[in-house]
């Protein structure tokens, strides 16, 4: 106990640093960079962008806090925290390792694209800004039957090896000089795009909501899009609570991790965008909007090629840190549960999660006509369930979890540090988590259903 205490008191303000890189490591990756800029493009631009920040206020920083409480507390993985406080409750952490799983499964596929973006930047490919042939290229790369899956396996091995070599003061050591790098790469990016003739009808179609494009489903899809990047609802941040001393501010975490998390999506956002709309291309054009545009606004950069390059690393290097995150619950949960050795764990589990992401791709290219869900194929099916059911679904029951079975009187002395930091909204986020995130979660969540599925009444 001394020892900690000692350790505790040197490493106090090193450490949480750290935690707020890990936890924005995991929460800053190819959510915020590939996926938030065309879930924005095909869900009407502003419209969605306005959904997601007021989802972000009333659920993003509601849950952040949630998780992290809930960790620290229990000092335990995603199923053991439920599990510890009321043994009946440990499927919701279940449920959570499930979504890790789909999660990572596809998200290692497009981890691959980039590390296939990372060569073809080397090797100066793509110095056009002619759409038929940056799109030709991003098509042909996506439905080859094999390519894709070399580049899938390479990135999961890059997981996996992280993971099993248990590197968090590296990661630490190397998120301290890249994730700096990436937000410069991503603002010069932006000023870029920004001057490029004929942006500023992206930047009005990013910014100025059309509020005839609000759907129920579009709102699920910001809601998904609000957990997914915020890597809420599975127990990720209950993972990581559960390794933060009882002396640091999670409250100042809660706030920190959504803010650099939600800049990241803003500034990639604003660097794609006004280039579609600059070069002509379609916003709506799916996961293939950033590996086509990017490389058209390298070619209109001085020393774009080497810019490219560096660029598409340090992407690579967010997908990772939030990849590993994801590997990391389903493996805790497996060692602490199930007693495998962590070597073990990883390697199978990483197999497993590697084989889910074979047909994933392979529903991009080759099987496209193959549909799981209306209109979807495997890729598309496991994004939609982990990231618009299985996440907010565990939000839902997270927060009803920590105001009606933890309490809120736990909750908020865990939260700070018994008293002793000033929480002048404690009585606000009380009420957000009991009533106001459950049932806004709730409705979206049935709404946007229906609405996806055609459903009316
Ligand atoms: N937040 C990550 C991203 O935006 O890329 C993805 C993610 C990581 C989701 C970890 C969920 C998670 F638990």
């Amino acid at each position: 106990m001394a020892n900690l205490q000692e350790k505790k008191q040197r490493e106090q303000w090193g450490s949480r640093l750290g935690f707020v890189l890990a936890a924005s490591g995991s929460a800053i990756g190819l959510g915020n960079l590939w996926k938030f800029p065309y879930m924005a493009g095909e869900n009407g631009g502003g419209a969605f962008v306005l959904i997601y920040l007021v989802l972000l206020v009333i659920v993003g920083f509601t849950l952040m806090l949630a998780e992290l409480t809930l960790g620290r507390y229990t000092q335990l993985n995603a199923i053991g925290a439920y599990k510890k406080v009321r043994e009946k409750w440990a499927w919701v952490g279940a449920l959570g390792v499930l979504a890790g799983f789909m999660i990572l499964a596809f998200y290692s596929v497009v981890g691959g694209w980039v590390i296939n973006y990372v060569f073809k930047a080397v090797t100066g490919a793509f110095n056009t800004t002619d759409m038929g042939v940056l799109g030709g290229m991003f098509g042909s790369m996506i439905t080859n039957p094999i390519e894709p899956l070399i580049f899938h396996a390479i990135f999961m091995a890059l997981t996996l090896g992280i993971v099993i070599g248990g590197v968090k003061n590296g990661i630490e050591k190397y998120a301290k000089i890249l994730m700096p790098a990436l937000f410069i790469m991503l603002l010069i990016i932006m000023v870029r795009s920004l001057t490029l003739p004929g942006a500023m009808e992206g930047v009005r179609f990013f910014l100025a909501p059309d509020f005839s494009k609000i759907t129920g489903a579009v709102v699920l899809a910001a809601l998904g899009q609000v957990f997914f990047s915020l890597s809420l609802g599975m127990g990720c941040m209950i993972t990581y609570g559960s390794y933060i001393s009882k002396d640091e501010d999670l409250l100042q975490s809660s706030l920190a991790v959504p803010l650099l998390d939600t800049g990241a999506a803003l500034i990639a956002g604003l660097a794609i965008l006004p280039a579609v709309f600059a070069f002509g291309f379609d916003p709506a054009g799916g996961p293939g909007l950033v590996f086509i545009t990017l490389p058209a606004v390298f070619s209109q950069l001085p020393l774009g090629g080497l810019f490219g390059v560096a660029f598409f690393i340090l992407v690579l290097f967010a997908a990772l840190t939030s990849a590993i995150s994801l590997l990391e619950v389903v493996v805790a949960y497996v060692v602490d549960e199930w007693k495998w050795t962590r070597k073990k764990a990883t390697f199978i589990i990483a197999g497993i999660i590697f084989a889910l992401g074979v047909p994933a791709s392979l529903s991009i290219g080759p099987w496209s006509e193959f549909h799981i869900l209306p209109g979807k194929g495997v890729f598309d099916t496991l994004d939609f369930v982990a990231s618009q059911i299985l996440l907010p679904v565990g939000g839902i029951l997270l927060s009803i979890f920590l105001g009606w079975v933890l309490g809120m009187d736990n909750a908020i002395k865990e939260a700070t540090n018994d008293g002793k930091l000033r929480f002048p909204l404690a009585g606000t986020w009380s009420i957000l988590i009991k009533y106001v995130a459950p049932i806004a979660i709730t409705v979206v969540f049935v709404k946007g259903l229906l609405d996806a599925f055609g459903i009316t009444f």
